[in-house]
């Protein structure tokens, strides 16, 4: 044990160092699941679970700021999840609160200047709920180094509904041109409202399903990001896997960028003039020795 905890530690420092030297993704999203589960595996009731998922959620926040990742969506909560027994939904509902009301008066949320938000339909939200959610958008309002969105009662279609609602409401009334929308005016009437909340560049999935669960579609698939599924339950969720989910997602930027410069080479190649295939030979001799090189340092 103490052995494996020296071995860890040295991993994770080497890991941490080595995801520095790059690109951090700006904006993190995480379904966490798995707490059910792993409360089974301990043979404890299956409240502790939320309980310890919840720690493992100050934990990550933690090394989000470490690592300086500014925004971290977490999916507290979907529409889906209101089919849950009234215990079970009651007892969430008030781990949040609780843990709402520990961050406002937890001195690293000013000192870090997180923003705490919401998104979501709130409105279907127990209003104590509503209420702590209120009280931390609040006490937190103006701070913009680092933005924590809850994700309650989300559903991402209904997100993409809600909007499409919205923005044929300002048609109406003539606010909005039918012709004027394009994506970011989708984005703007998204409960993430595109500009506070940009968006996702790795999404994140605990407890060893490989799916999204109706989990920002728009914000998430739109940027073609990155996505980590890893086995572990959200409560064993440790630094080292969120290490190599941003390892994920830096070698898919570097994949992008190397497809991106090869297609205008491809472009340009197609045009056909003697001297710029000559300049084309040059770079495509750079760019194979550059990825010769990549994955020899991988
Ligand atoms: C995720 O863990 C937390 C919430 C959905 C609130 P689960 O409660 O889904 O736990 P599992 O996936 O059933 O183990
Ligand atoms: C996803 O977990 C939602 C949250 C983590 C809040 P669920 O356990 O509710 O999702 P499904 O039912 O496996 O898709
Ligand atoms: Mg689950």
């Amino acid at each position: 044990m103490f052995f494996d905890n020296i071995i860890y530690r040295g991993y994770e420092r080497l890991l941490t160092g080595e995801v520095r030297k790059d690109r951090i993704p700006r904006h993190i999203a995480v379904i966490m699941d798995g707490n059910r589960r792993y409360a089974d595996r301990l043979g404890i009731v299956r409240n502790l679970g939320h309980t310890y998922g919840a720690r493992t959620t100050e934990w990550f926040l933690d090394w989000c700021w470490e690592l300086g990742v500014k925004q971290a969506t977490i999916y507290a909560f979907s529409t889906e999840n209101f089919s849950r027994t009234s215990d079970e939904c009651a007892m969430i509902f008030d781990l949040i609160i609780k843990k709402l009301d520990e961050l406002i008066h937890d001195p690293r949320t000013h000192e870090r200047r997180m923003r705490i938000s919401a998104i979501g339909e709130v409105h279907l939200l127990p209003s104590d709920l509503q209420d702590a959610i209120r009280r931390a958008g609040d006490a937190t309002r103006g701070y913009d180094e680092m933005y924590l969105n809850i994700a309650a009662a989300y559903g991402g279609q209904r997100e993409i509904l809600d909007a499409v609602r919205d923005m044929a409401r300002e048609v109406r009334s003539g606010e909005l041109h039918a012709d004027d929308i394009d994506e970011s005016t989708i984005s703007g009437h998204l409960y993430t409202n595109g500009t506070l909340i940009p968006d996702v560049d790795l999404i994140i999935r605990t407890g060893g399903d490989i799916r999204t669960s109706n989990f920002l579609p728009w914000q998430a698939n739109g940027s073609e990001c990155a996505a980590y599924f890893c086995a572990p339950f959200w409560p064993e969720f440790r630094k080292i896997d969120l290490l190599r989910a941003i390892r994920v997602y830096q070698v898919r930027e570097h994949e992008r960028k190397r497809a991106a410069t090869r297609r205008i080479i491809d472009m340009l190649a197609a045009c056909g003039h003697a001297e710029l295939e000559d300049a084309i030979g040059h770079v495509r001799r750079a760019i194979s020795r550059k990825d010769t090189a990549t994955v020899a340092g991988n």
